[in-house]
């Protein structure tokens, strides 16, 4: 490893250490916290599916804003242990079919990565077209979403199709997010 690399993870270390601490189960926490507070895209009270769920920080974050007032379902091929409060499922995002409406829908969904960058890219734009679909029947008009993507070409069919659903498209990379990695977030308002 080059000591840029080194120097690079040493930085970042610091959101690893901090979730420890603070009792996350991943680092990904400080991204969504992040998007919340610059965004306010989840408030006390709401109804919010988070999918690619596992192991559950992001569940864990949504829980904490949202409240007892509110509900938080986590959906994800892998089991989730037990968070309070949280209702989990073990599925696929290609045929789940949730129950009623949402106020939020939230994706940190990752396909298993090949190596081969558009194959890797496709895959990822496929997952949040999934979701994308989720969002159109189960999200509440004015609903809010936020996306995980691999920033590339391939994501414009995304974007472009996020657009046709919400009124407001922003693309955002919270400071958790390691800079050697391309993954970003699409955080959408207004679903029409
Ligand atoms: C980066 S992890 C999510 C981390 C999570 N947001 C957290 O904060 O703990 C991505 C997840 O997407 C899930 N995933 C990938 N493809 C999926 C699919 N087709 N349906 C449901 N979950 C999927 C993986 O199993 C993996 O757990």
């Amino acid at each position: 490893m080059g000591s840029r690399k080194k120097g690079h993870y040493k930085a970042h270390d610091k959101y690893f250490h901090r979730a420890k601490s603070e009792g996350y189960r991943a680092r990904s926490a400080y991204k969504l916290k992040e998007i919340i507070a610059r965004y306010r895209i989840v408030k006390r009270g709401d109804l919010v599916l988070d999918v690619g769920a596992a192991p559950g920080s992001f569940l864990q974050v949504l829980k904490e804003v949202v409240g007892s007032e509110g509900h938080v379902i986590g959906i994800d091929l892998k089991e989730i242990e037990p968070i309070e409060g949280v209702e989990t499922v073990v599925g696929d995002v290609f045929d789940y079919r949730p129950e009623g409406k949402f106020d939020v829908i939230t994706s940190d969904l990752a396909p298993q990565t090949t190596g081969i960058k558009f194959i890797d890219n496709d895959d990822s734009v496929e997952l949040n077209m999934a979701t994308l679909e989720i969002c159109k029947k189960h999200l509440n008009d004015g609903g809010r979403a936020v996306f995980k993507i691999f920033q590339s070409n391939e994501m414009k069919k995304f974007i472009d199709a996020a657009k046709r659903v919400f009124k407001l498209v922003h693309l955002v990379k919270p400071d958790a997010v390691r800079s050697t990695s391309t993954e970003i977030y699409v955080v959408c308002s207004g679903k029409g």
